[in-house]
């Protein structure tokens, strides 16, 4: 187990996505409607870059070529087939830790 801090969970709202960069990579909070907190990784498995987002609260769209994903669990809606994988997190004394040394599969 490998987790590292992202930011005070107080931070973060439902229905947003928040966008990290940290020395294991790009890694993504999304928080939906009506949902949990999850992490998920924060490149596009299209192509592997940065994913370059927006969110409204149920869905993750890729801005460069429009590959829509299901914010509750990572899953491809558009194409399907695809998803973006999830990471473990918890709550540490208020701050969100994710270990991206792990793929959680609770999905
Ligand atoms: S890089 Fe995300 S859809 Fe192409």
């Amino acid at each position: 187990m490998a987790y590292i801090t992202l930011c005070k969970h107080k931070n973060l709202m439902e229905g947003e996505l928040a966008a990290f960069s940290t020395d294991d990579g790009e890694v993504m909070l999304i928080w939906p409607d009506d949902g949990e907190l999850k992490a998920f990784q924060g490149t596009c498995p299209h192509q592997d870059v940065p994913l370059w987002s927006t969110f409204n609260g149920r869905i993750v769209t890729c801005q460069f070529h429009n590959w829509v994903f299901d914010g509750r669990t990572g899953k491809g809606l558009s194409p399907s087939g695809c998803e973006l994988k999830q990471y473990p997190l918890r709550i540490e004394d208020g701050m969100v830790q994710v270990d991206m040394m792990q793929v959680d599969l609770t999905n």
